[in-house]
């Protein structure tokens, strides 16, 4: 079957009976949900738990066995350029350019006051700003900006460049409690009021009173 370059419209992800494994090690067994825009789903478990790996089999960055479904199409149909031009994906371990902190926002986007608003409010990223030297413009680089902060600009970047499907993984572990509660209610709000879909893996509590479904992935015993 051909890959299609675009998914002309986006509705629904339905995950059924999904499972990986590597080197013969399972780490995800007959895992199903169902997401439509709005929803909000906050992946919980311990350390080890395959979290991470879900989110990368959901990014399109690993093979997997089962089906996901987008909008009715499954996901290995769908061309790379095609599901990247609808979903977004903030790995654990984010990545800061060398420039000022508006590329690291835009990382070539044109700018657009609105769309900049937006993001800085979710991401609380106006209290960074304001300590900055140049603001916006003020040079930054991955040595020179605390764990808290990185995940703050990474979160604005994911805001700007929005998506119709959101995928954080623990984007908000290195950022104080009150500042994180805060990004927690405003992300949830901005993703159900523009019906996006947002996936939030999360060690702690924050998003649990804003998630339309929570799933606990616990590790696989064979
Ligand atoms: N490439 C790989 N080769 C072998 N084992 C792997 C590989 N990638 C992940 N694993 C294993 O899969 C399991 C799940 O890893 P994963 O990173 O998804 O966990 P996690 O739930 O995100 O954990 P954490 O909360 O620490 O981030 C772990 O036992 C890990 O060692
Ligand atoms: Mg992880």
């Amino acid at each position: 079957m051909s890959s299609p370059e675009c998914i002309p419209s986006f509705e629904d992800i339905d995950i059924r009976d999904l499972s990986y494994q590597i080197n013969d090690k399972v780490i995800l067994q007959h895992v199903n949900f169902n997401l439509s825009k709005g929803d909000v789903l906050e992946i919980r478990g311990k350390s080890g738990a395959g979290k991470s790996t879900l989110a990368n089999i959901l990014a399109k960055r690993l093979p997997y066995d089962g089906q996901i479904l987008i909008s009715g199409t499954e996901l290995q149909q769908i061309s790379k350029k095609a599901y990247n031009a609808r979903m977004l994906y903030l790995p654990q371990k984010p990545l800061i350019i060398e420039s000022t902190l508006l590329d690291n926002i835009l990382m070539g986007m044109p700018y657009q006051a609105e769309r900049m608003e937006q993001a800085l409010f979710c991401s609380l990223l106006q209290d960074v700003i304001e300590c900055m030297p140049d603001g916006l413009q003020t040079l930054v680089s991955a040595k020179s900006l605390s764990s808290g902060e990185t995940q703050r600009v990474c979160l604005c970047r994911a805001v700007y460049h929005a998506r119709d499907i959101l995928i954080f993984d623990e984007m908000l572990s290195a950022v104080d409690s009150d500042a994180k509660r805060e990004i927690a209610a405003r992300l949830c709000k901005f993703s159900k009021e523009t019906n996006r879909i947002m996936i939030c893996i999360s060690h702690d509590e924050f998003f649990h009173e804003y998630a339309t479904q929570t799933l606990n992935l616990k590790k696989v015993i064979v």
